[in-house]
């Protein structure tokens, strides 16, 4: 069958799919998913073995590239994304103009947004090399605007990094360095949010991704595109799930630590409480990211040697949602969410940032599908409808209604 003719074709009939459960909008060599057997590939190489053994900037190149890079390649990528790492000093107020209490994820998706402003000649991007200098721009600037975001709202001033540090080395840097105070990197926590990278970078056509495909697919450019992944990635069904798992957690604890009648809460159909960071839309099995990350936020927890009650609250509700029978039938597993936000925490970055964190992980990811949809000349996403409202009627003047 023709599917683009298919409408034509089949006399006017439309497949409606809420939530496109069981439409694919593309085709995609970037990530392979399995969620029945819970399986994640990037570009065919398993997730255990790139978060084990690769580091965040081999698997963003990968990602948007379609290979691991050569050595020569390694080396270029990263001097070509340094020599981008500084934004224009204006941008700065703009991000004094937020008020502090703004949140980070609508700050961030602003920036991203501002950042066509300031480089107007990435809107339009049509061939490679103008796609290879987007993705560089992004890949150098974006860490720096998170950091001054969480700077910003830390009251902390809006200095650059160390690019003789690795990128991740770097973000951590840009963070969390004080003025007038020896900053010493933490080894372990470079290495644990580099993984936490890793395991965010994609996942095929969720949300956020689809929504950079779609808006880009207007030929809107890449900043434009990730800005509008930015905002869908905020919602807490999707990438706010980190926050809200924090938030709950923190809820339970201040109600007393009561896992259990959180738990008949969640299985309650008249209450609209649901157990944050549980479930996902295609891994009806144990999410592998979060097996992975689970071994993480024990090693960073056990290294730090961070003692937290709202860490024991989430120990008991894993367990207890893994034994109980609504979780069982229903496929409901912990998902990466749930732990992520935990390792975050351990790290000190503060719960209304870890989405932000998250959109850092993501950003390959999204640039790898935006750059395929270019390269695959899609055509503009344009999805059908069944109408469902009023028959012809006729207009009547304000004052007779
Ligand atoms: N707590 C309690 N019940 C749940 C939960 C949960 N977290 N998740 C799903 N269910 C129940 C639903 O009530 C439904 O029950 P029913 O069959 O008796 O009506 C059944 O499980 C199926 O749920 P759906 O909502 O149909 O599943 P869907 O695939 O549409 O939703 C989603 C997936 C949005 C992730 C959902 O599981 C959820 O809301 N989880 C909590 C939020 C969360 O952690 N989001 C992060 C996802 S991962 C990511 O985006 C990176």
């Amino acid at each position: 069958i023709d599917i683009s003719n298919f409408r034509s074709a089949s006399d006017g009939v439309i497949t409606i799919d809420p939530g496109y459960k069981n439409t694919g909008s593309c085709e995609s060599a970037i990530t392979f998913l399995d969620g029945e057997k819970g399986i994640l590939r990037y570009r065919g190489y398993s997730i255990e073995e790139l978060a084990e053994k690769a580091d965040f900037l081999e698997v963003a190149y990968l990602l948007i590239f379609g290979e691991l890079p050569t050595k020569e390649q390694n080396d270029k990528f990263h001097d070509d994304i340094k020599a981008q790492s500084v934004v224009d000093e204006d941008i700065k107020k703009i991000i004094e103009a937020f008020p502090k209490s703004a949140h980070p994820m609508g700050v961030i998706s602003s920036l991203t947004s501002a950042l066509t402003a300031f480089n107007p000649s990435s809107v339009n991007v049509n061939s490679e090399a103008e796609m290879y200098k987007s993705v560089v721009k992004i890949m150098g600037k974006f860490p720096v605007l998170v950091a001054w975001t969480y700077r910003r709202k830390a009251g902390l001033p809006l200095d650059y990094g160390d690019n003789s540090l690795g990128y991740v080395e770097n973000i951590l840097k840009m963070m969390f360095s004080q003025p007038n105070a020896c900053y010493v990197q933490n080894k372990i926590l470079v290495d644990a949010l580099d993984k936490l990278l890793i395991l965010h970078a994609d996942h095929e056509q969720n949300c956020s991704t689809s929504t950079v495909r779609i808006t880009g697919s207007s030929h809107a450019g890449l900043f434009a595109s990730l800005s509008a992944g930015i905002s869908a990635l905020w919602g807490p069904l999707h990438g706010g799930a980190n926050q809200a798992v924090l938030e709950m957690l923190e809820a339970i604890k201040e109600d007393g630590g009561d896992t259990k009648k959180y738990m008949a809460k969640a299985k309650d159909k008249e209450d609209p409480f649901r157990l944050m960071g549980f479930g996902h839309r295609v891994y009806k099995n144990f999410d592998p990211r979060a097996k992975i990350i689970k071994k993480a936020a024990d090693d960073v927890l056990g290294s730090l040697g961070v003692e937290d009650p709202v860490l024991d609250i989430a120990k008991g509700l894993e367990k207890e949602a893994l034994e109980d029978q609504y979780f069982v039938d229903r496929k409901l597993y912990p998902n990466v969410d749930f732990y992520s936000g935990i390792i975050y925490r351990g790290m000190g970055i503060p719960t209304d940032m870890f989405t932000v964190m998250f959109a850092l992980g993501r950003l390959p990811g999204w640039i790898a599908q935006w750059r395929e949809m270019r390269l695959n000349k899609e055509p503009i996403g344009r999805p059908r409808q069944i109408y469902t409202g009023a028959t012809l009627r006729p207009f009547v003047p304000v004052e007779e209604r």
